[in-house]
């Protein structure tokens, strides 16, 4: 049993709680009893604002999208986004000559929101901007996707519905943000399906944008491909589920490497060795090694998603404890990542631990992308842009604490650092 009890009951103000501890316990509500939990009292919210995408539904009509996501999300299209993603990290590389100092927690989630809309909507040999939609939707989402994502969490905590419809100034911008992102998703569906950019004309290698896959996918259980409506809500769906996620591991990376001098320097040579100067490609990212330990020892001290919640729509047990229906479920995912018996002295960082990690011991303490049906379909796009970003800030920049700063945690639906003041030096 894990020390805290594998379920601990708790309130969460009128509402009847648990939390789930240890890899046991987890396996059974997310893989072997899946079927019988939603998603629970958060995303009863979320749906009415973004729709109901891959990440909020469930069943069969989850399983379908979930299929024809998945050539979006394949190896070989991630790969055709890198060239974006690294022209974003260029970008905001070159911003920072005119910044010595900066906040790395808001100018990641820049970076993030960026190289994911404009990953989504622009194929990779697209000047930026192309005609200019592709701009015009990362202003958009730059405007308007902090404002949602900051009232989401908050009004899924409000008792009262009722509250969220009063004219207040806070509750029109976060209805106009909302409108705005809702009416730039159907213009970029529109775009895309009137130059019929199509994956079927052109090759993953050619880089289609991740819409235009998305809008050529074909079903290959029941045939069939997405509806306009249906992308348009997997495109929120992305925006929210990608953004703060990779921003935060962003953010938290920066903040260790500015800590620790010698590890900094240490990726620093492993970048110069292997870019010499250049912006990374694909085939770059698999041989940068130790960046790539920082970045998972980054995924299990600070996993985006600390805690995930889940809601039994029938009575259930898990790991013996009856829990009725309605309880709402929290998986302890920091928990898992800070158990001693998977990581000896669980709260030192050390990317040397993933040098040679025994398969045994960290067999499901390790899950930063979650696990079973709903597990991130997104991993192998947040790898290549964490990898594509880390690496060409190292080859530019060594970043230092702001003097005095301070950096904590803050954990709300994800386990990010909020402000991170740096001090950029150039490398020559
Ligand atoms: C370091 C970055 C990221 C982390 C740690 C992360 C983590 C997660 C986790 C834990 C889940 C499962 C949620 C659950 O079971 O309730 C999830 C789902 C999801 N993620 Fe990610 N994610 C990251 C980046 C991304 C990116 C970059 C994208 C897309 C570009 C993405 C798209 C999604 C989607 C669409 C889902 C819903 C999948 C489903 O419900 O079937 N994620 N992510």
């Amino acid at each position: 049993m894990y020390p805290l009890g594998d379920v601990v009951a708790l309130r969460l103000g009128p509402k009847p709680a648990c939390l789930v501890n240890g890899p046991e316990p987890l396996r059974q509500v997310l893989i072997s009893d899946a079927a019988r939990y939603d998603k629970g009292f958060q995303f009863d919210q979320l749906r009415g604002l973004i729709g109901d995408g891959v990440g909020t539904s469930g069943g069969a009509k989850h399983r379908r999208q979930r299929r024809l996501m998945r050539p979006a999300f394949d190896h070989e299209h991630v790969e055709g986004y890198v060239a974006v993603m690294a022209r974003c990290a260029a970008q905001i590389v070159a911003d920072w000559r005119q910044a010595p100092r900066i906040d790395a927690g808001r100018e990641m989630r820049r970076l993030a929101m960026t190289a994911i809309t404009r990953a989504m909507f622009e194929a990779a040999d697209d000047e930026p901007g192309g005609d200019g939609s592709g701009s015009a939707a990362v202003d958009e989402v730059l405007a308007s996707l902090p404002i949602l994502l900051g009232g989401v969490g908050r009004r899924a905590l409000l008792p009262l519905a009722v509250l969220n419809k009063a004219p207040t100034p806070g509750n029109l911008r976060f209805d106009r943000a909302c409108a705005g992102l809702h009416a730039m998703a159907d213009r970029m569906i529109a775009d895309h399906r009137s130059r019929q950019v199509s994956a079927a004309h052109r090759t993953a290698s050619d880089g289609p944008s991740l819409l235009s896959t998305l809008l050529a996918a074909v079903d290959d259980e029941e045939g069939g491909g997405m509806t306009d409506a249906q992308a348009h809500d997997e495109i929120m769906t992305v925006l929210l589920a990608g953004t703060e996620t990779s921003a935060g591991t962003l953010a938290w990376t920066l903040h260790v490497l500015s800590r620790d001098l010698d590890l900094q320097r240490a990726v620093q040579r492993e970048t110069a060795a292997v870019l010499a100067g250049r912006t990374p490609t694909a085939a770059d990212l698999s041989t940068l090694p130790l960046t790539r330990r920082v970045v998972s020892e980054v995924l299990r001290y600070y996993p985006p998603s600390w805690i995930l919640g889940r809601r039994p729509i029938q009575d259930v047990q898990i790991a013996g404890v009856p829990v009725p229906a309605g309880t709402q479920v929290l998986l302890n995912f920091y928990g898992l990542h800070h158990d001693p018996a998977a990581y000896p002295e669980p709260d030192r960082f050390d990317p040397d631990r993933w040098l040679d990690p025994d398969p045994e011991a960290i067999r499901g303490h390790y899950l930063p992308f979650g696990l079973g049906p709903h597990a991130c379909v997104g991993e192998g796009f947040a790898w290549s842009l964490i990898l594509t970003t880390v690496s060409t800030i190292a080859s530019h920049y060594t970043v230092k604490p702001a003097p005095g700063s301070v950096v904590k945690p803050v954990a709300r639906t994800t386990l990010h650092p909020g402000v991170v003041p740096l001090v950029l030096e150039p490398l020559t």
